[in-house]
């Protein structure tokens, strides 16, 4: 998260509401991506045309999958579809009802992520949630959601104010930060943009992604000529 989040330390439970199925994502089935990767053919010719990256590959641990590691039958290092996987991790029967039980769990704010409707956010803002973030998940579960920065303004009209707005997905550069504030987002969050960084160099990588974004963000808010995140109003962006 970047912006006002990032100034005020907000931590919080993130809970995803509409992942309790899987996306049938095309190319993962075609290619058979697998968690650890299956090596195959094209994964030699790729790493040939890699060398650097497949010494650092070779010259380190294996890839396991740490978050199953010793905690469930699925030990990390056998090769399971993704989608198996992910299919034994979602609790289909997540309902607005389980917010009860996960707010009596924790003292930490929680965040509902995979707001997609003006109607669900003013449910979350009645069901008493500390944050809501916009997102279709990046797009990987349907295609053809609306963009959470085209919702933006209809939620922030709804209801701006009363509960903090987070928009996700799509950001890629500093300029994009700055068009979610001005549209009335708290904060953005960026899922392929870090994981990218942090695929090509690790956690430098991650650090560049996070450098670029910031100074993305001061170049373009210095063009526009604001000088805080508050001065930012709609009337900078147009769609
Ligand atoms: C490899 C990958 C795994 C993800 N896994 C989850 C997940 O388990 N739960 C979730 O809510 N979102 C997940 N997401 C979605 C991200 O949290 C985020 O919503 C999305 O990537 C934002 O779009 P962006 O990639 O354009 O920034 C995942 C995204 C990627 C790329």
């Amino acid at each position: 998260m970047l912006s006002r989040a990032q100034r005020s330390g907000y931590e919080a439970i993130i809970i995803t509401v509409d992942t309790a199925v899987l996306g049938r994502r095309e190319r993962d089935v075609r290619r058979g991506f697998t968690l650890p990767p299956k090596i195959g053919l094209d994964t030699f010719i790729d790493g040939a045309l890699h060398p650097r990256w497949s010494i650092d590959l070779l010259r380190n641990k294996p890839i396991t999958f740490a978050n199953v590691a010793g905690v469930t039958d699925i030990d990390g290092t056998t090769a399971i579809a993704l989608s198996d996987y992910v299919n034994t991790q979602f609790d289909q029967a997540l309902s607005w009802e389980s917010l009860e039980w996960i707010r009596s769990a924790t003292d930490m704010k929680v965040v509902l992520k995979g707001i997609q409707r003006v109607d669900d956010a003013q449910r979350a803002v009645s069901e008493g949630i500390d944050a809501i973030a916009l997102s279709n998940h990046g797009g990987r579960q349907i295609d053809g959601t609306i963009a959470p920065v085209q919702l933006l303004p209809d939620v922030v009209d709804a209801v701006g104010g009363g509960i903090a707005i987070i928009c996700d997905g799509g950001v890629r550069r500093g300029s994009d930060v700055v068009k979610a504030c001005a549209l009335g987002a708290d904060a953005v969050m960026v899922g392929r943009p870090y994981l990218y960084g942090l695929g090509a160099g690790g956690e430098r990588g991650v650090e560049w992604v996070l450098d670029h974004l910031v100074s993305g963000m001061k170049r373009t808010m210095a063009l526009c000529g604001r000088s805080t995140v508050d001065a930012l109003t709609p009337d900078l962006v147009t769609f």
